[in-house]
């Protein structure tokens, strides 16, 4: 059965999608099979990020539809498998029907990652829906930690017990300077456990712009490397030695 993970995060921007995208890379790269799902209905962005929007025809909405088939929406980047998201809020999508879709694929992949859209309204249930787990992405600032907390409240409120935490955009000189948060207050404020702290790391900005995948030894995809072995249940330490 595949470990489905929601990525959500309260405000916008934080890097849910860049981080859902570079832990499902290194996963695929460590040759686990994994599903990473857009759910930011209206507002897509993962086809972009992956370089493939010119490929997009169909999205899981349209299989929920009856359109087309799951083969015909789902698109393969390498050994990554990506589920786009509907271009519009025009057709209304239940909890059941989202749920009943990815259960379906449950034997075909080890880690299927859902994308959330920002905001915690019915989107953003909808991406929880099929989930067994939540991944709360938050900067080290206190208006996005204080948000992330309310997520955390909001997921737990949805069934999921141990929502884990991840820190992005970190950088280690205006933490000590005071103006961000440290790593513990984080923790402290959205009470969750922390997985993964990745660094603020121009090359995430730029593979979001070209859809080109940043370099393995870059900060942040070492950062993912490390979530992702820590996901899969193995034992690696927060930081690199
Ligand atoms: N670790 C990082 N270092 C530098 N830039 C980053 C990092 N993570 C994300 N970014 C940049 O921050 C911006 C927002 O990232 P992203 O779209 O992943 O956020 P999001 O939480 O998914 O946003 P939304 O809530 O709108 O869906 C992008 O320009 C992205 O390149
Ligand atoms: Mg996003």
């Amino acid at each position: 059965m595949a470990k489905k993970y929601v990525f959500v995060s309260g405000k916008g921007g934080v890097g849910k999608s860049s981080v859902a995208l570079g832990i499902a890379r290194s996963m695929s790269e460590k040759g686990l099979r994994v599903l990473i799902a857009d759910f930011d209905i209206g507002l897509r962005s993962l086809d972009l990020m992956l370089g493939v929007s010119e490929t997009v025809v169909f999205d899981w909405g349209d299989v929920i539809l009856g359109r087309c088939s799951i083969k015909d929406a789902v698109i393969n980047k390498g050994s990554l498998a990506f589920f786009p998201a509907p271009v519009a809020f025009d057709e209304a999508f239940t909890a059941e029907e989202v749920r009943n879709l990815f259960d379906v694929l449950d034997g075909d992949f080890d880690f299927m990652l859902f994308d959330a859209p920002a905001g915690l309204g019915e989107a953003f249930e909808l991406a929880c829906s099929a989930a067994g787990n939540a991944v709360l992405v938050t900067t080290p600032d206190s208006v996005c930690v204080r948000s992330c907390g309310t997520a955390a409240a909001k997921v737990r409120a949805l069934g999921f017990e141990n929502p884990e935490l991840i820190i992005n955009r970190f950088v280690e000189k205006p933490v000590t300077k005071g103006r961000l948060l440290n790593i513990d207050d984080c923790i402290d404020s959205v009470a969750a456990k922390l997985i993964g702290v990745v660094p603020e790391d121009f090359a995430i900005v730029t593979s979001s712009v070209t859809g080109i995948q940043p370099d393995k030894n870059s900060p942040a995809s070492k950062a993912f490397d490390r979530i992702c072995l820590r996901l899969n249940g193995e034992r690696v330490p927060l930081f690199e030695d």
